[in-house]
């Protein structure tokens, strides 16, 4: 009976034993699937962080640095290579060594100088790219699918020691193969030592890698799409330059005066702008703004923008008028000549023809005289006085008859231009010519920018506007008038009185264009804090050496010997300044 309760005890012990232990194992289990799933959600949640960071970043550059970085990280491997698939081979793009502390394209400064790797089976990575399928290798010394002499060879080379890869492919949206992420030597945190890629990081690895080609196909298109845009920009705006060969180059040189305008208030610790910094963004809007700020330009004539003399139509007038008054000079010679044929026949006094003679004589003189006047009235630089339009008109008014058809000096038109006070253009052609602003900001309201650019319209539009508001087309002031817009308006100001390829003048010593500019500073036309800093940094003279570094390096490309510019530093015409404010 003891015996019987004994076995009975024991077996009942066994059963509650054997119920406690399965309870245990069950609470175990229970705990361990619960840190797994801890471990997947941590996993899953640090796989969402990164898509989200990768989505946000638009630098290809950066975004390839962030999804290397990130799948070494998430993997804890040693080592990794990111290569892109251009045509029908993979390009390195960036390269990582944690022991070796090195890093290669990318931002990293350093340029990868390894070719191309051929799109062909036995390259483990070219595999992954053909076929698509993701290659996980414990160790590349004993694998015998794929050939392994590169890794191999880098290993005699360096002393490292290749061991585990895991080779993902970098599949888009439209399952398209973009890429190629290798990854070495996986790491156990704990010992230190290198181990097989673990399979559940091969998954979530494929998955940040689809999460990467997404990335870098949106960013590639938007990389496109800003390189088209940029390239529609500046095409618009050499066709613009090009329609006038004396502007040739006015547009380019603005928007690159602007943008250097921007790094020097970056770089000012002192004074208004110290505590203003543009972002790229901001430079870049400037730059855009730069590139269009003529492009109302499109519409103002030709012969409007070149007129570099008052009666410039198409052609130059004053050659009409020379050859009128060589006209004129031969119809008096030859009415002084009948005159004095009938003076010989009625037997008249050599003294009466000696007089005719003199009074031809101070004729063509005069006539001479007003045509050397007006040739001179002709150019821009000649500030027409009251009393110099009164003699324009008097010459005009006067008449000579050819052929039984009697006609004045100058036709209206001629004396209307030549009597122009300042400059070449009449009031009707500076309007047109004014116009071009409002012709600008009217095409580039109509051009959705992104809201990156979204101030291009303005700030290109308000590159003819004054500080005091005196300027157009909207009489912008004080701080309705915003800083791009006033860079624009220095630097368009600048480069319309510096450049020596305009037809309205010739080109101009620095320090006539500075006093200019402090002129129109002082009277408030342009920005005042703006042109002090343009002048202490002495922006012009980087920007001639930024220029100068071009040309020579075109030069040497074009295997050319380098040509200096050799504009005429004579005269300055008075009209100049007034002609660059329409520039
Ligand atoms: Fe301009
Ligand atoms: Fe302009």
């Amino acid at each position: 009976m003891s015996e019987n309760k004994k076995n009975l005890r024991e077996s009942d012990l066994t059963k509650i034993t054997n119920g406690e232990v399965k309870k245990e194992r069950r609470r175990e289990n229970q705990k361990f699937l619960d840190s797994y799933a801890r471990y997947f959600d941590n996993q899953i949640k640090k796989l969402s962080d990164i898509g989200i960071a990768l989505s946000s970043e638009k630098n290809l550059d950066k975004l390839l640095e962030m999804i290397l970085n990130e799948a070494m990280s998430f993997t804890s491997a040693d080592a990794g290579t990111l290569y892109t698939k251009e045509g029908e081979a993979l390009v390195f793009k960036i390269m990582v060594n944690n022991t070796f502390k090195t890093r290669s394209g990318g931002t990293s400064g350093t340029p990868i100088t390894l070719p191309p790797v051929n799109l062909v089976r036995e390259n483990v990575s070219a595999y992954s790219a053909i076929t698509g399928e993701t290659v996980n290798i414990p160790d590349v010394y004993t694998a015998k699918e794929f050939d392994f002499t590169g890794p191999r060879k880098y290993d005699a080379a360096t002393g490292y020691k290749s061991t585990s890869m895991l080779v993902v492919p970098m599949k888009n949206q439209d399952n398209e193969i973009i890429g190629v992420l290798q990854l070495l030597n996986a790491t156990d945190t704990l010992t230190e030592t290198v181990i097989p890629f673990p399979d559940d990081k091969v998954s979530l690895t494929e998955s940040l890698a689809s999460q990467a080609a997404v990335a870098i196909t949106n960013a590639q298109l938007i990389q496109g799409m800003e390189n088209l845009f940029n390239s529609f920009v500046k095409v618009m705006a050499t066709a613009i330059d090009e329609r006038s060969p004396y502007t040739g180059g006015h547009i380019r040189r603005v928007a690159e005066l602007g943008e250097l305008m921007c790094d020097v208030i970056n770089k000012s610790n002192a004074g208004k702008f110290k505590n203003i910094t543009f972002t790229p963004e901001e430079r870049k809007e400037i730059l855009i703004a730069g590139w269009m700020h003529d492009v109302g330009k499109i519409t103002t004539p030709v012969h409007i923008m070149d007129k570099s003399t008052k009666l410039e139509t198409i052609s130059d007038k004053v050659e009409l008028v020379k050859a009128r008054f060589m006209l004129i000079e031969t119809v008096l010679r030859a009415e002084w000549l009948e005159k004095k044929v009938e003076l010989l026949q009625n037997g008249n006094s050599g003294e009466e023809i000696q007089k005719g003679e003199e009074n031809l004589g101070a004729t063509l003189e005069e006539l001479r005289d007003d045509l050397e006047f007006i040739v001179k009235s002709n150019t821009g630089g000649e500030f027409m006085s009251d009393d110099k339009v009164e003699r324009i008109r008097n010459i005009g008014t006067k008449t000579f008859t050819h052929n039984g058809e009697t006609s004045n000096y100058l036709s209206e038109s001629e004396i209307e231009n030549l009597s122009i006070r300042k400059g070449t253009l009449l009031e009707s052609e500076r309007k047109l010519m004014q116009d071009h602003v409002s012709v600008t900001l009217k095409m580039l309201n109509q051009i959705p920018f992104t809201k990156h650019l979204r101030n291009v319209p303005l700030f290109a539009g308000s590159h003819h506007e004054c500080v005091d508001g005196s300027g157009y087309p909207l009489g912008l002031k004080g701080d309705d008038l915003p800083l791009g817009g006033r860079i624009l308006n220095l630097v368009d100001f600048y480069e319309a009185l510096s450049a020596s390829d305009r037809p309205y003048k010739k080109k101009m010593p620095i320090e006539k264009v500075i006093s200019i500019l402090q002129a129109e500073a002082d009277h408030g036309k342009i920005d005042s804090d703006l042109l002090a800093l343009f002048l202490k940094e002495r922006v012009w003279e980087t920007y001639e050496k930024m220029e100068a570094e071009k040309k020579k390096n075109a030069a040497a490309e074009a295997g050319e010997s380098e040509s200096s510019e050799t504009g005429s530093v004579d005269e300055v015409e008075s009209d100049t300044a007034e002609k660059a404010k329409l520039a």
